[in-house]
Protein backbone atom coordinates (compact mmCIF):
# COMPACT_ATOMS: atom_id res chain seq x y z
CA UNK A 1 0.00 0.00 0.00
CA UNK A 2 1.08 3.72 -0.56
CA UNK A 3 0.22 6.87 1.41
CA UNK A 4 0.49 9.19 -1.01
CA UNK A 5 -2.52 7.32 -2.88
CA UNK A 6 -4.37 7.00 0.37
CA UNK A 7 -3.95 10.28 0.73
CA UNK A 8 -4.87 11.63 -3.32
CA UNK A 9 -7.57 8.40 -2.99
CA UNK A 10 -9.80 10.76 0.24
CA UNK A 11 -9.11 14.10 -1.72
CA UNK A 12 -10.81 12.79 -4.40
CA UNK A 13 -13.74 11.94 -2.68
CA UNK A 14 -13.46 7.80 -2.87
CA UNK A 15 -14.04 5.62 -0.19
CA UNK A 16 -11.58 3.96 1.27
CA UNK A 17 -10.85 0.27 2.39
CA UNK A 18 -11.00 -1.00 6.41
CA UNK A 19 -7.64 -2.13 4.84
CA UNK A 20 -6.15 1.09 3.71
CA UNK A 21 -7.50 2.92 6.91
CA UNK A 22 -5.69 0.52 8.96
CA UNK A 23 -2.33 1.04 7.07
CA UNK A 24 -2.40 4.55 7.73
CA UNK A 25 -3.20 4.61 10.91
CA UNK A 26 -0.83 1.84 12.22
CA UNK A 27 1.52 3.53 9.84
CA UNK A 28 1.10 7.43 11.77
CA UNK A 29 0.90 5.39 14.73
CA UNK A 30 4.82 3.73 14.56
CA UNK A 31 6.02 6.75 13.59
CA UNK A 32 6.49 5.51 9.62
CA UNK A 33 4.27 7.93 8.57
CA UNK A 34 5.13 11.63 9.33
CA UNK A 35 2.89 14.27 10.70
CA UNK A 36 2.60 16.34 7.19
CA UNK A 37 1.39 12.79 5.60
CA UNK A 38 -1.22 12.38 8.62
CA UNK A 39 -1.81 16.44 8.42
CA UNK A 40 -2.72 16.01 4.68
CA UNK A 41 -5.31 13.30 4.81
CA UNK A 42 -6.84 14.89 8.06
CA UNK A 43 -7.63 17.75 5.64
CA UNK A 44 -8.89 15.63 2.83
CA UNK A 45 -11.42 14.31 5.55
CA UNK A 46 -12.23 17.21 6.67
CA UNK A 47 -13.25 18.37 3.18
CA UNK A 48 -14.22 14.68 1.83
CA UNK A 49 -15.75 13.36 4.89
CA UNK A 50 -16.13 9.57 5.44
CA UNK A 51 -18.85 6.78 4.95
CA UNK A 52 -20.21 5.19 7.97
CA UNK A 53 -18.30 2.40 6.96
CA UNK A 54 -14.84 4.31 7.19
CA UNK A 55 -15.92 5.83 10.31
CA UNK A 56 -16.43 2.62 11.91
CA UNK A 57 -12.89 1.63 10.36
CA UNK A 58 -10.96 4.59 11.24
CA UNK A 59 -12.50 3.67 14.74
CA UNK A 60 -11.68 0.25 15.20
CA UNK A 61 -7.90 0.90 13.43
CA UNK A 62 -7.33 4.00 16.16
CA UNK A 63 -9.04 1.77 19.56
CA UNK A 64 -6.57 -1.34 17.99
CA UNK A 65 -3.33 1.02 17.81
CA UNK A 66 -2.74 -0.06 21.42
CA UNK A 67 -4.44 -2.52 23.86
CA UNK A 68 -7.81 -2.86 24.50
CA UNK A 69 -8.47 -2.87 28.47
CA UNK A 70 -10.35 -5.98 29.97
CA UNK A 71 -12.07 -4.43 32.88
CA UNK A 72 -12.59 -7.67 35.07
CA UNK A 73 -13.06 -7.97 38.82
CA UNK A 74 -15.11 -4.28 39.02
CA UNK A 75 -18.33 -4.82 40.97
CA UNK A 76 -21.14 -3.50 38.13
CA UNK A 77 -20.67 -1.86 35.00
CA UNK A 78 -18.27 0.51 33.87
CA UNK A 79 -20.34 3.77 32.39
CA UNK A 80 -18.11 6.23 30.98
CA UNK A 81 -19.50 10.29 30.13
CA UNK A 82 -17.60 12.38 27.43
CA UNK A 83 -17.96 15.68 25.79
CA UNK A 84 -17.70 16.62 22.38
CA UNK A 85 -16.30 19.83 23.45
CA UNK A 86 -17.31 23.26 24.64
CA UNK A 87 -15.92 26.63 26.55
CA UNK A 88 -15.71 25.98 30.80
CA UNK A 89 -16.96 22.39 30.17
CA UNK A 90 -15.37 21.03 33.32
CA UNK A 91 -18.26 18.72 33.69
CA UNK A 92 -16.48 15.39 34.19
CA UNK A 93 -14.12 16.98 36.92
CA UNK A 94 -17.01 16.83 38.99
CA UNK A 95 -19.44 14.19 37.60
CA UNK A 96 -16.53 11.43 37.68
CA UNK A 97 -15.95 11.28 41.63
CA UNK A 98 -19.46 12.01 41.55
CA UNK A 99 -21.22 8.70 40.03
CA UNK A 100 -17.84 6.78 41.67
CA UNK A 101 -19.58 7.65 44.76
CA UNK A 102 -22.49 6.27 43.89
CA UNK A 103 -20.91 2.89 43.10
CA UNK A 104 -20.10 3.14 39.80
CA UNK A 105 -17.12 2.02 38.87
CA UNK A 106 -15.04 4.92 36.65
CA UNK A 107 -12.29 5.26 34.40
CA UNK A 108 -12.45 7.81 32.37
CA UNK A 109 -9.84 8.57 29.26
CA UNK A 110 -10.01 12.04 28.51
CA UNK A 111 -7.87 14.35 26.37
CA UNK A 112 -6.40 17.97 25.95
CA UNK A 113 -7.34 20.97 25.15
CA UNK A 114 -8.67 21.26 21.71
CA UNK A 115 -8.92 24.13 19.04
CA UNK A 116 -10.58 27.00 21.11
CA UNK A 117 -12.55 24.03 24.16
CA UNK A 118 -10.57 23.33 26.94
CA UNK A 119 -9.71 19.69 27.83
CA UNK A 120 -10.00 17.28 30.90
CA UNK A 121 -6.39 16.55 30.91
CA UNK A 122 -5.36 19.94 30.66
CA UNK A 123 -7.44 20.78 33.67
CA UNK A 124 -6.17 17.67 35.91
CA UNK A 125 -2.69 18.38 34.76
CA UNK A 126 -2.83 22.12 36.96
CA UNK A 127 -2.96 19.74 39.99
CA UNK A 128 0.62 20.17 40.96
CA UNK A 129 1.98 16.44 40.83
CA UNK A 130 -1.04 14.65 39.46
CA UNK A 131 -0.59 11.81 37.46
CA UNK A 132 -2.72 10.94 34.54
CA UNK A 133 -0.34 8.74 32.30
CA UNK A 134 -1.34 5.60 34.48
CA UNK A 135 -0.78 2.15 32.23
CA UNK A 136 -3.52 0.18 31.88
CA UNK A 137 -2.81 -2.36 34.87
CA UNK A 138 -2.71 0.85 37.35
CA UNK A 139 -5.47 2.34 36.50
CA UNK A 140 -7.38 -1.07 36.68
CA UNK A 141 -5.64 -1.43 39.55
CA UNK A 142 -6.68 2.03 41.05
CA UNK A 143 -10.64 1.19 40.23
CA UNK A 144 -10.35 -1.88 42.06
CA UNK A 145 -9.35 -0.19 45.09
CA UNK A 146 -10.89 3.31 45.51
CA UNK A 147 -13.47 3.15 42.36
CA UNK A 148 -12.04 5.49 40.04
CA UNK A 149 -9.14 6.60 37.88
CA UNK A 150 -8.91 9.48 35.48
CA UNK A 151 -6.18 9.13 32.54
CA UNK A 152 -5.41 10.35 29.33
CA UNK A 153 -4.12 8.46 26.34
CA UNK A 154 -0.62 6.77 26.38
CA UNK A 155 1.79 5.33 23.99
CA UNK A 156 -0.05 1.99 25.54
CA UNK A 157 -3.80 2.92 25.61
CA UNK A 158 -4.65 4.61 22.19
CA UNK A 159 -1.81 6.08 21.17
CA UNK A 160 -3.03 6.74 17.34
CA UNK A 161 -5.70 9.36 19.03
CA UNK A 162 -2.98 11.19 21.47
CA UNK A 163 -1.22 11.65 18.43
CA UNK A 164 -3.98 12.09 15.75
CA UNK A 165 -5.54 14.47 18.67
CA UNK A 166 -2.65 16.90 18.87
CA UNK A 167 -1.78 17.33 15.17
CA UNK A 168 -5.36 18.04 14.77
CA UNK A 169 -5.35 20.50 17.32
CA UNK A 170 -2.61 21.99 15.80
CA UNK A 171 -4.21 21.74 11.84
CA UNK A 172 -7.79 23.06 12.01
CA UNK A 173 -8.85 19.57 11.05
CA UNK A 174 -10.67 19.25 14.48
CA UNK A 175 -14.64 19.89 13.33
CA UNK A 176 -15.70 16.62 11.03
CA UNK A 177 -18.02 14.08 12.56
CA UNK A 178 -16.12 11.40 11.29
CA UNK A 179 -12.90 12.60 12.72
CA UNK A 180 -14.58 13.38 16.41
CA UNK A 181 -16.26 9.89 16.64
CA UNK A 182 -13.66 8.40 15.64
CA UNK A 183 -11.23 9.74 18.51
CA UNK A 184 -13.84 9.64 20.97
CA UNK A 185 -14.80 6.17 20.71
CA UNK A 186 -11.37 4.86 20.13
CA UNK A 187 -10.32 6.12 23.59
CA UNK A 188 -13.72 4.60 24.81
CA UNK A 189 -13.33 1.30 23.53
CA UNK A 190 -9.44 0.79 24.59
CA UNK A 191 -10.57 1.60 28.07
CA UNK A 192 -12.83 -1.50 27.65
CA UNK A 193 -16.07 0.74 29.01
CA UNK A 194 -19.52 -1.11 29.17
CA UNK A 195 -21.64 2.46 28.63
CA UNK A 196 -21.45 5.52 27.55
CA UNK A 197 -23.34 9.32 28.44
CA UNK A 198 -22.45 11.69 25.30
CA UNK A 199 -22.62 15.29 26.01
CA UNK A 200 -23.15 16.96 22.44
CA UNK A 201 -22.69 20.09 22.83
CA UNK A 202 -24.12 22.48 20.07
CA UNK A 203 -23.60 26.37 19.25
CA UNK A 204 -21.27 29.02 18.30
CA UNK A 205 -18.93 28.06 21.27
CA UNK A 206 -19.38 23.82 19.60
CA UNK A 207 -17.58 22.34 16.65
CA UNK A 208 -21.04 21.71 15.64
CA UNK A 209 -22.87 25.28 15.51
CA UNK A 210 -26.29 24.29 14.99
CA UNK A 211 -28.87 21.50 16.17
CA UNK A 212 -28.76 20.04 12.47
CA UNK A 213 -24.77 19.00 12.61
CA UNK A 214 -25.35 18.01 16.16
CA UNK A 215 -28.08 15.32 15.19
CA UNK A 216 -25.52 14.12 12.47
CA UNK A 217 -22.77 14.12 15.08
CA UNK A 218 -25.18 12.30 17.54
CA UNK A 219 -26.22 9.56 15.16
CA UNK A 220 -22.65 8.65 13.96
CA UNK A 221 -21.68 8.14 17.58
CA UNK A 222 -24.60 6.03 18.21
CA UNK A 223 -24.44 4.04 15.64
CA UNK A 224 -20.68 3.67 15.79
CA UNK A 225 -21.13 3.12 19.65
CA UNK A 226 -23.84 0.39 19.17
CA UNK A 227 -21.59 -1.73 16.76
CA UNK A 228 -18.81 -1.78 19.41
CA UNK A 229 -21.25 -3.21 21.85
CA UNK A 230 -21.60 -0.19 24.07
CA UNK A 231 -24.45 0.90 25.56
CA UNK A 232 -25.49 4.59 24.75
CA UNK A 233 -27.34 7.49 25.48
CA UNK A 234 -26.79 10.84 23.70
CA UNK A 235 -28.00 14.48 24.93
CA UNK A 236 -27.61 17.28 22.75
CA UNK A 237 -26.76 20.21 25.03
CA UNK A 238 -26.44 24.27 24.85
CA UNK A 239 -23.18 26.02 23.78
CA UNK A 240 -23.78 29.29 23.11
CA UNK A 241 -22.44 30.73 26.41
CA UNK A 242 -19.96 28.90 28.28
CA UNK A 243 -20.54 26.57 30.88
CA UNK A 244 -20.69 27.59 34.36
CA UNK A 245 -18.78 30.89 35.29
CA UNK A 246 -14.49 29.41 35.09
CA UNK A 247 -12.49 29.31 31.96
CA UNK A 248 -9.22 28.22 32.55
CA UNK A 249 -7.73 24.91 33.99
CA UNK A 250 -7.17 25.36 37.96
CA UNK A 251 -10.06 27.79 38.01
CA UNK A 252 -12.28 25.09 36.75
CA UNK A 253 -10.87 22.30 39.15
CA UNK A 254 -11.82 24.85 41.82
CA UNK A 255 -15.26 25.38 40.20
CA UNK A 256 -15.72 21.60 40.34
CA UNK A 257 -14.72 21.32 44.16
CA UNK A 258 -17.77 24.18 44.01
CA UNK A 259 -20.06 22.43 42.57
CA UNK A 260 -19.34 19.34 44.86
CA UNK A 261 -19.72 21.19 47.82
CA UNK A 262 -23.21 21.94 46.43
CA UNK A 263 -22.41 26.15 45.37
CA UNK A 264 -21.89 25.70 41.90
CA UNK A 265 -22.73 27.74 38.88
CA UNK A 266 -26.83 26.83 38.36
CA UNK A 267 -26.14 25.34 34.73
CA UNK A 268 -23.08 23.53 35.84
CA UNK A 269 -24.78 22.05 38.57
CA UNK A 270 -27.90 21.04 36.50
CA UNK A 271 -25.95 19.43 33.53
CA UNK A 272 -23.82 17.80 35.95
CA UNK A 273 -27.44 16.00 37.56
CA UNK A 274 -28.65 15.40 34.07
CA UNK A 275 -25.49 13.69 32.71
CA UNK A 276 -24.83 11.97 35.83
CA UNK A 277 -28.43 10.36 36.12
CA UNK A 278 -27.88 9.17 32.80
CA UNK A 279 -24.88 7.35 33.75
CA UNK A 280 -26.27 6.00 37.34
CA UNK A 281 -29.36 4.96 34.87
CA UNK A 282 -27.26 3.29 32.29
CA UNK A 283 -25.32 1.50 35.62
CA UNK A 284 -28.35 0.04 37.00
CA UNK A 285 -27.72 1.80 39.90
CA UNK A 286 -30.89 3.76 39.55
CA UNK A 287 -34.19 2.74 38.03
CA UNK A 288 -35.54 6.49 36.95
CA UNK A 289 -33.46 9.42 36.36
CA UNK A 290 -35.58 10.85 39.52
CA UNK A 291 -34.26 8.08 41.97
CA UNK A 292 -30.91 8.79 40.17
CA UNK A 293 -30.87 12.46 40.78
CA UNK A 294 -31.78 11.90 44.56
CA UNK A 295 -28.75 9.49 44.71
CA UNK A 296 -26.84 12.01 43.35
CA UNK A 297 -28.00 15.16 45.38
CA UNK A 298 -27.35 13.03 48.75
CA UNK A 299 -23.91 12.63 47.93
CA UNK A 300 -23.27 16.31 47.31
CA UNK A 301 -24.89 17.24 50.58
CA UNK A 302 -22.46 14.30 52.56
CA UNK A 303 -19.57 15.64 50.37
CA UNK A 304 -18.83 11.69 49.62
CA UNK A 305 -18.75 12.62 46.23
CA UNK A 306 -16.07 15.75 47.62
CA UNK A 307 -14.26 13.12 49.14
CA UNK A 308 -14.05 10.62 46.71
CA UNK A 309 -12.49 13.89 44.60
CA UNK A 310 -9.72 14.68 46.99
CA UNK A 311 -9.12 10.93 47.11
CA UNK A 312 -8.78 10.47 43.54
CA UNK A 313 -6.16 13.80 43.44
CA UNK A 314 -4.48 12.27 46.09
CA UNK A 315 -4.04 8.79 44.82
CA UNK A 316 -3.07 10.27 41.20
CA UNK A 317 -0.24 11.81 43.24
CA UNK A 318 -1.95 15.64 42.76
CA UNK A 319 -1.53 18.08 45.63
CA UNK A 320 -4.52 20.01 45.34
CA UNK A 321 -3.33 22.56 48.22
CA UNK A 322 -0.33 23.95 46.06
CA UNK A 323 -3.45 24.28 42.83
CA UNK A 324 -1.73 27.74 41.56
CA UNK A 325 -2.95 31.16 41.35
CA UNK A 326 -2.37 33.44 38.98
CA UNK A 327 -0.31 36.38 39.73
CA UNK A 328 -2.42 39.63 38.32
CA UNK A 329 -6.36 39.68 38.17
CA UNK A 330 -8.27 42.47 35.88
CA UNK A 331 -11.89 43.33 35.99
CA UNK A 332 -13.08 44.06 32.12
CA UNK A 333 -16.40 46.24 33.09
CA UNK A 334 -18.64 47.43 30.48
CA UNK A 335 -19.27 50.69 28.86
CA UNK A 336 -22.84 49.85 27.61
CA UNK A 337 -26.13 49.43 29.29
CA UNK A 338 -28.57 46.69 28.68
CA UNK A 339 -29.04 43.08 28.77
CA UNK A 340 -26.59 40.38 27.55
CA UNK A 341 -28.50 39.11 24.74
CA UNK A 342 -25.53 36.81 22.90
CA UNK A 343 -21.76 35.78 23.60
CA UNK A 344 -19.51 34.51 20.95
CA UNK A 345 -18.43 31.59 22.99
CA UNK A 346 -15.41 30.38 20.46
CA UNK A 347 -14.00 34.03 20.99
CA UNK A 348 -14.26 33.64 24.65
CA UNK A 349 -12.22 30.14 24.44
CA UNK A 350 -9.68 31.89 22.41
CA UNK A 351 -9.20 34.95 24.90
CA UNK A 352 -8.92 32.09 27.43
CA UNK A 353 -6.01 30.89 25.49
CA UNK A 354 -4.54 33.70 24.54
CA UNK A 355 -4.20 34.55 28.50
CA UNK A 356 -2.03 31.07 28.45
CA UNK A 357 -5.19 28.42 29.22
CA UNK A 358 -4.76 27.12 25.80
CA UNK A 359 -2.12 26.21 22.80
CA UNK A 360 -1.26 27.59 19.83
CA UNK A 361 0.97 24.58 18.67
CA UNK A 362 1.48 21.11 19.72
CA UNK A 363 4.44 21.44 21.65
CA UNK A 364 3.25 24.74 23.87
CA UNK A 365 3.45 24.38 27.68
CA UNK A 366 0.48 25.87 29.69
CA UNK A 367 -0.40 28.74 31.97
CA UNK A 368 -2.47 26.27 34.68
CA UNK A 369 -3.91 29.32 36.52
CA UNK A 370 -4.84 31.77 33.62
CA UNK A 371 -7.83 32.29 32.38
CA UNK A 372 -11.14 33.84 33.17
CA UNK A 373 -14.29 34.29 35.68
CA UNK A 374 -17.13 35.58 34.20
CA UNK A 375 -19.58 37.34 36.41
CA UNK A 376 -22.44 37.88 33.70
CA UNK A 377 -24.09 35.44 31.19
CA UNK A 378 -27.09 35.77 29.05
CA UNK A 379 -29.94 37.62 29.75
CA UNK A 380 -28.05 39.35 32.65
CA UNK A 381 -28.83 43.16 33.22
CA UNK A 382 -26.04 45.25 32.80
CA UNK A 383 -25.46 48.80 33.97
CA UNK A 384 -22.54 51.02 32.57
CA UNK A 385 -19.23 49.99 34.82
CA UNK A 386 -20.47 46.48 35.82
CA UNK A 387 -17.76 43.81 36.15
CA UNK A 388 -18.17 41.24 32.78
CA UNK A 389 -15.35 39.23 33.73
CA UNK A 390 -12.22 38.96 35.61
CA UNK A 391 -9.00 37.88 33.62
CA UNK A 392 -6.46 35.39 35.51
CA UNK A 393 -2.61 35.91 34.11
CA UNK A 394 1.05 35.99 34.83
CA UNK A 395 3.01 36.91 31.47
CA UNK A 396 3.15 40.77 31.89
CA UNK A 397 4.11 40.74 28.28
CA UNK A 398 0.26 39.84 26.95
CA UNK A 399 -1.25 42.57 25.35
CA UNK A 400 -3.57 43.31 27.81
CA UNK A 401 -5.99 45.72 25.78
CA UNK A 402 -6.02 43.73 22.64
CA UNK A 403 -7.27 40.94 24.94
CA UNK A 404 -10.07 43.05 26.90
CA UNK A 405 -11.59 44.35 23.88
CA UNK A 406 -11.78 40.94 21.79
CA UNK A 407 -13.73 40.07 24.97
CA UNK A 408 -16.10 42.49 25.00
CA UNK A 409 -16.45 42.46 21.19
CA UNK A 410 -17.78 38.63 21.77
CA UNK A 411 -20.13 39.73 24.28
CA UNK A 412 -23.46 41.28 22.67
CA UNK A 413 -25.41 44.00 24.33
CA UNK A 414 -28.77 45.00 23.52
CA UNK A 415 -32.05 47.47 25.46
CA UNK A 416 -34.04 45.32 25.84
CA UNK A 417 -34.18 41.96 27.99
CA UNK A 418 -34.00 38.82 25.49
CA UNK A 419 -37.72 37.73 25.21
CA UNK A 420 -35.88 33.71 24.59
CA UNK A 421 -35.24 31.35 27.44
CA UNK A 422 -32.40 30.22 27.97
CA UNK A 423 -32.46 26.56 27.07
CA UNK A 424 -29.40 24.27 28.52
CA UNK A 425 -30.65 20.75 26.92
CA UNK A 426 -32.13 20.57 24.14
CA UNK A 427 -32.67 16.44 24.48
N1 LIG B 1 -13.30 14.92 22.36
C1 LIG B 1 -12.43 14.02 21.83
O1 LIG B 1 -11.93 13.15 22.54
N2 LIG B 1 -12.13 14.10 20.54
C2 LIG B 1 -12.65 15.02 19.71
O2 LIG B 1 -12.34 15.03 18.55
C3 LIG B 1 -13.56 15.96 20.26
C4 LIG B 1 -13.87 15.88 21.59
Amino acid sequence: MNVIEIIIKKRNGQSLSAAEIKYLIDGYTSGNIPDYQMASFLMAVYFQGMSLAETIALTKAMACSGKILKLNGLKGMVIDKHSTGGVGDGISLALAPLVSAAGLPVLMMSGRGLGHTGGTLDKLASVPGLNTSLTGSQALKQVRKIGIAMIGQTAELSPADKKIYALRDATGTVENISLICASILSKKIAAGIDGLVLDVKCGNGAFMPDLATAHDLAAILKAVGKKNGLKMKVLITDMNQPLGKAIGNSLEIKQAIDVLQGNGPADFMELTLALGAEMLVLGKKAGTGREARKILQSLIANRRALDKFYLLLKTQGGKIQQLPQARHELEIKTTARGYICGMNTREIGLVAAMLGAGRQKKEDSLDYSAGLILHKKFGDELRVGDPLASIYYNNETLPLKEIAQKFIAAIKIGKIKPEVKYSLIYQ
